[in-house]
């Protein structure tokens, strides 16, 4: 049964949604279907399809009181809309539906878990959030929360634990039949913890252990956990708030962890080593899922909560997720590349090999707005090249520019002057794999982003832009010379409905 909160929000995003032109959104890329969008929840496979969730303000595009918004797709490019799956209408939740996962239930019916957020005071009488978590049942668009709700809440913590930080379970259903969960928790030492809770029917939980500790190395609260196995190896991401870069590594504020590692039902968790998850501006809070044929995928909100007040003006929706990543761990480390269901809206391929590269050139065949292009760049001989630019989304007043600087080791997003009139991060630099002046760069762009993976998915770097779709221009330039391979498809997603 619909409660009249989760009603009003289902009218007013079947109201105004359709107002928004599919022009003035990506292409392929996640959104709300009106307002305001942040993490995706409970990605994950119900009956053939992937559904995603996300938290959901439809009335602003600004951060509200926490819904569900929904989406599902086939081929992680092509999103259909569904209602709005919960609002905030109970004690537990009154003050929002935070994030979660899903997984489908013995008997078919989907299972969403989810913290349930309350205001309270503290001892000095301020305002602090309690939170809990809660589960609601559902056929995969319609969804009841249990009687039982909350079914984990402080009594549920290990010592020291805080109710106040207690958030985000991701969820599993395990090969025998079993449910886990990951949850984020803030400790007594003021940083975080992930700690894992089981269930035989996922409505009962038990606290099984804790997984790891940030133990104030790693930013400080814990949000957002996923846990899994994968090319032999355990790995556990979180998305850690106060982080503080180590040299190139992580950038301040709202940050991403993998940790890499080993599990043991018996010893728990050993930690290995430690990276960032993507290297650009704009990447917070992913979710992974198992797909049917057993990939590991990977989607993020494509946003920097630092950043979040400055948007386009008037815009009706808010909040981007990015295209969703195969995972593999490669010697130690995680390997992102976009999922191949994109190769499929490949067209008009063009490709130019050996270009000579040192003033700023374009080329026949390579501009546009929606497209995928990999460039490779090498050195013409001994003499290397100092820096190769690669501006997209230009025209005379606007650009965003990749810098690879082979001395240094370095790449660099730059969208100071990508359109966007607020004095926000607009630069980040990361260190990348040393591979004799040569590197490899896979840059696919939406109308509003652009995700580059670099060396076959060594590294991703992900960064919103709210240029004008008409500056469509792209060049390449070289301080010295350089050699280049350019291979560009548009992407086209035209006349294709979900
Ligand atoms: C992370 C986060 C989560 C929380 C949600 C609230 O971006 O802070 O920890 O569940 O957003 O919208």
């Amino acid at each position: 049964m619909s409660s009249d909160v989760l009603q009003r929000a289902r009218d007013f995003e079947s109201q105004y949604g359709p107002h928004i032109p599919d022009s003035e959104r990506p292409a392929f890329h996640a959104t709300p279907t009106i307002g305001w969008m942040n993490d995706p929840n409970g990605f994950s496979f119900y009956k053939g399809e992937c559904h995603l969730f996300y938290q959901y303000h439809p009335y602003s595009n600004e951060w509200g009181p926490m819904h569900w918004g929904h989406l599902k797709t086939r081929d992680f490019l092509r999103w259909e809309r569904l209602p709005a799956a919960l609002a905030p209408d109970r004690d537990y939740d009154s003050a929002g539906c935070f994030s979660g996962g899903a997984a489908e239930l013995p008997d078919g019916r989907q299972l969403l878990m989810y913290t349930g957020v309350q205001r309270g005071h503290s001892a000095d009488g301020f305002l602090q959030d309690i939170q809990a978590q809660c589960v609601a049942i559902g056929d995969g668009v319609n969804y009841e929360k249990v009687l039982d709700n909350p079914v984990l809440d402080a009594g549920d913590l290990p010592e020291g634990g805080s109710a106040v930080d207690f958030r985000d379970p991701k969820l599993w259903r395990n090969t025998d039949g079993t449910f886990c969960a990951v949850i984020g928790n803030r400790t007594a030492d003021g940083s975080g913890a992930i700690l894992l809770y089981q269930s035989r029917d996922g409505l009962k939980w038990e606290f099984v252990r804790t997984l790891d500790r940030c133990c104030n190395q790693y930013g400080k609260m814990w949000e957002c956990p996923d846990f899994f196995p994968l090319d032999g190896k355990q790995v556990l991401i979180t998305s850690p708030q106060d982080m503080s870069p180590v040299g190139l590594e992580f950038h301040a504020g709202n940050g991403t962890l993998c940790l890499i590692g080993d599990y043991d039902g018996e010893k728990g968790f050993t930690r290995q080593s430690a990276q960032a998850i993507d290297y650009g501006l704009d990447f917070y809070a992913p979710q992974t899922l198992e797909a049917p044929d057993g990939r590991r995928i990977m989607i993020a909100w494509m946003q920097n909560w630092d950043t979040v007040n400055a948007k386009p003006y008037h815009c009706r929706w808010f909040g981007q997720m990015t295209l969703p990543r195969e995972l593999s761990v490669e010697n130690g480390r995680l390997i992102q590349r976009p999922v191949r269901e994109l190769e499929a809206y490949r067209t008009r391929r063009v490709v130019h090999k050996n270009i000579p590269v040192s003033g700023e050139i374009n080329l026949p065949g390579i501009q546009g707005r929606v497209l995928d292009m990999t460039v490779t760049v090498r050195p013409t001989g001994p003499e290397r090249y100092r820096w190769f630019r690669i501006r997209v989304a230009k025209d005379g007043e606007h650009e965003t520019i990749i810098r690879y600087r082979p001395d240094q080791g370095t790449l660099k997003l730059d969208r100071v002057r990508s359109g966007l009139p607020h004095d926000i991060v607009h630069t980040r630099t990361f260190l990348v794999r040393y591979r004799e002046g040569e590197i490899k760069l896979r840059i696919v762009l939406d109308r509003y982003s652009l995700e580059v993976f670099v060396n076959d998915g060594e590294q991703a770097a992900s960064a919103v832009i709210y240029t004008r779709q008409e500056a469509g221009a792209i060049t390449f330039e070289a301080g010295g010379t350089a050699l280049m391979d350019v291979e560009k498809y548009d992407l086209d997603f035209d006349g294709q409905e979900a």
